[in-house]
């Protein structure tokens, strides 16, 4: 497929078999401003999003945190700060994160950025100031794909029932993976008035500890409508921040028996995340892992190179990391806030 337009040629696909065209390649024809070019073709870029899931964008230069703000800022409507993510980040610009801080040795099971919270990104964008020596690759999944290959029980249990996500921050008890943050990290001040607000209008419940720590709960979707086109998105974090998805480096047999060990050491409750149905109830093992060897058999992956950027419908494409060695920069920023009124979307 070749698609030539006056900034960027369509270089291909990132993957592409009989059912399905994934994630476009693009490459520059001439040296180009990218943010110019995004402003010059957003109303195509909008519409390969929705096609595709994302956009790769190669042989631009976004290799720098203030090149990376401003491409970003053309690619959306409206920044969105990380305020209250599950991951711990670092801020390297306004509204530029590094992608995560997460130790080099575990992988990161691909997700949706956010899908626990009451309002979430509706693009997603990544870009490569440095790659990893080894390793450190994105494995990316078609969420149309993930949808289609779910038993529809599942998809159904997950829309009826939703998911809630306890979260104990920095007292919780875990892997050393570098996950658990601190309710000042994590809500970015270290204010209790103003995490109070901000939970207050995110939905989500509080409980100071006696410890000077915070326990929180939200309840958020299992099933999400695409706020453009209306298609059931399998939207939740559950296959991820449950007990058994704790990532270790070691074999999936060496990850049970220790989250067994955690599981008669600690009540789930001291877990830094608590997973559960909406309603309280308890979630199968095997219908999470059957989620997670889905993501599996769907993803896809790349290099990165210096100066890619990333442009992602954050309800259409999951992302990853895999492990690696070496140094690596990858930043991210989040833009086009997006939640829902009842059935209506609410996005920028
Ligand atoms: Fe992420």
């Amino acid at each position: 497929m070749i698609v030539r337009l006056p900034a960027f040629t369509v270089a291909g696909t990132l993957s592409s078999d009989a059912r399905e065209d994934f994630l476009l390649v693009v490459q520059p024809n001439e040296p180009v401003d990218l943010a110019a070019a995004l402003r010059l073709h957003s109303r195509w870029i909008s519409e390969m999003l929705l096609a595709y899931g994302g956009i790769l964008f190669r042989g631009f230069g976004v290799d720098s945190p203030s090149t990376m703000r401003r491409v970003a800022e053309a690619a959306y409507e409206r920044a969105m700060p990380y305020t209250g993510g599950n991951l711990p980040r670092q801020t390297v610009e306004k509204g530029v994160y590094t992608s995560d801080e997460i130790s080099s040795q575990y992988r990161i099971t691909p997700h949706y950025a956010m899908s626990y919270a009451r309002t979430w990104p509706a693009r997603l964008a990544f870009a490569c100031v440095t790659p990893a020596k080894r390793g450190g690759r994105m494995p990316l999944c078609s969420g149309r794909r993930l949808m289609k290959h779910l038993h529809p029980k599942i998809v159904d249990e997950f829309e009826r029932r939703r998911v809630s996500y306890v979260r104990m921050y920095a007292d919780g008890v875990g892997p050393a993976t570098n996950q658990r943050q601190t309710w000042a990290q994590c809500y970015q001040t270290e204010s209790r008035t103003d995490v109070e607000t901000f939970c207050r209008l995110n939905g989500i419940e509080l409980e100071w500890l006696p410890s000077g720590g915070l326990r929180t709960r939200q309840t958020g979707h299992g099933v999400a409508p695409h706020p453009i086109t209306g298609e059931r998105i399998f939207f939740n974090h559950a296959h991820l921040l449950h007990t058994s998805a704790w990532p270790t480096a070691e074999s999936d047999a060496t990850r049970a028996a220790a989250i067994r060990q955690f599981l008669t050491t600690f009540p789930e409750e001291k877990a830094y995340y608590n997973v559960t149905f909406g309603d309280g109830g308890k979630m199968s093992v095997p219908v999470l892992d059957e989620v997670r060897r889905v993501i599996a058999e769907a993803r896809v992956t790349f290099d990165w190179q210096r100066g890619d950027f990333l442009l992602l419908d954050n309800m259409l494409v999951l992302h990853g990391r895999e492990e690696f060695s070496g140094d690596r920069l990858i930043l991210s920023a989040h833009g086009d806030p997006c939640s829902y009124k009842g059935a209506a979307p609410l996005c920028a």
